[in-house]
């Protein structure tokens, strides 16, 4: 069942004073191809989807925000003027991006709030961009007249993790979030900031998530260790080759140049990133020509990558990338930052009854419980409904 405006405006209604506010959603988001790449400054290939948050918001003339999850049936009251926000980590997402918004001078007073979402939570589809997003987009039409260009209100949601959760992801969740087009992926250079919009609209092919239903959480995780191995080992190239000052800067010569000079984890994680900004470009030029096996290919040397590698993957993932190469899925890999999740699978149409049919069936037999399937449509981003 997809989540309407109904049904965050009736517990709205319920939970606070019988009125209304305004109504707001955005996405969560895919990503073709492009992963971990956003934080060495690489490329980042995402859409966003038609599922996400919505939100019901209205100002309360106090100082107080008063929120309650419709999901997890919880109500939360915190000051906006206690830099120490709330315990509960749903409601940090909104704490954080309210005293980010107010850091940048956004006058934002109390509100109450209810909010959905139909994401599902922890399957790399960033649900908790997809959330700090809503809020950044309705406190910036609320109480900032809209002055807030979109590239700052992502930004906004990527401190509050760094911040308030402890989550030093990269951009790419939050912009997916925030710029989502129907029908477009987005090609996004996270250096400087530059993105295209690439029309997705594969003639014989669907793009479908299989849920390994492992949830994942990101905070705390090997998520941070994955990046300072990065960090640590463009910072042993940058001594050799001055140019270099992220891995997105830096090519296989120069790694194994300074192979001696790191240690053997860190060079995997490097080699893993090296590759895959460079995937993300061959990506795009197969799109251009239609070339959609190489396309397929590329994703399926991402899963090698991330699973033997960079070691984000688990069994589940390992064994639905198996299935799918089995049954001739032109493309396959873990999507988002791994540790559980989902995979995304390019497959010929004519495969997808078949593919959807075993993989549900294998899963099932091993694992005692069926992946969740979801079909990808890319949708629009950030805005307001009513
Ligand atoms: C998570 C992070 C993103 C990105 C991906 C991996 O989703 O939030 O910034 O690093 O993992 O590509």
């Amino acid at each position: 069942m997809r989540l309407t405006i109904d049904d965050v405006r009736s517990r709205f209604i319920k939970h606070f004073d019988g009125t209304t506010g305004n109504v707001y959603a955005s996405p969560g988001r895919i990503n073709l191809i492009g992963e971990h790449t956003d934080y060495n400054n690489g490329f980042v290939f995402p859409g966003a989807v038609t599922q996400g948050m919505i939100a019901e918001i209205k100002p309360n003339g106090t100082r107080n925000v008063n929120a309650y999850s419709i999901d997890l049936k919880d109500k939360v009251t915190f000051s906006l003027d206690d830099p120490k926000g709330p315990s509960a980590s749903w409601a940090r997402y909104i704490f954080g991006v309210c005293r980010e918004m107010m850091e940048l001078g956004v006058p934002v007073e109390g509100f109450n709030t209810a909010f959905a979402g139909d994401v599902p939570l922890g399957a790399g589809m960033s649900s908790s961009a997809a959330l700090e997003s809503c809020f950044a987009y309705a406190l910036n039409d609320l109480w900032g007249e809209n002055k807030i260009e979109k590239m700052e209100l992502a930004r906004v949601g990527q401190r509050t993790e760094h911040k308030y959760v402890g989550c030093n992801c990269g951009i790419m969740d939050q912009f997916a979030s925030v710029h989502g087009k129907a029908g477009s992926l987005m090609r996004l250079d996270c250096r400087s900031g530059e993105f295209e919009y690439f029309p997705w609209n594969p003639q014989g092919y669907k793009l479908v998530l299989v849920n390994s239903c492992v949830k994942h959480t990101l905070a705390g995780s090997p998520y941070n260790d994955r990046r300072l191995s990065c960090e640590r080992v463009a910072a042993v190239i940058a001594k050799h080759h001055a140019e270099v000052e992220t891995l997105r800067d830096a090519n296989y010569e120069m790694l194994e140049e300074v192979k001696p000079e790191v240690s053997e984890e860190d060079y995997k994680r490097a080699k893993y990133v090296i590759g895959e900004v460079d995937r993300v470009l061959k990506v795009c030029d197969a799109l251009e020509a239609g070339d959609y096996e190489t396309v397929g290919k590329m994703m399926y040397e991402t899963h090698y990558g991330l699973s033997k590698e960079y070691e984000v993957s688990c069994e589940e993932l390992d064994f639905l990338n198996d299935i799918a190469k089995e049954e001739g899925v032109t493309g396959s890999r873990i999507m988002g930052g791994g540790f559980g999740g989902c995979t995304i699978n390019l497959v010929a149409d004519e495969l997808y009854e078949n593919f959807v049919t075993v993989v549900k069936k294998k899963f099932a037999e091993k694992y005692g419980k069926e992946p969740i399937i979801i079909d990808v449509v890319i949708g629009d981003g950030s805005r307001k409904l009513c």
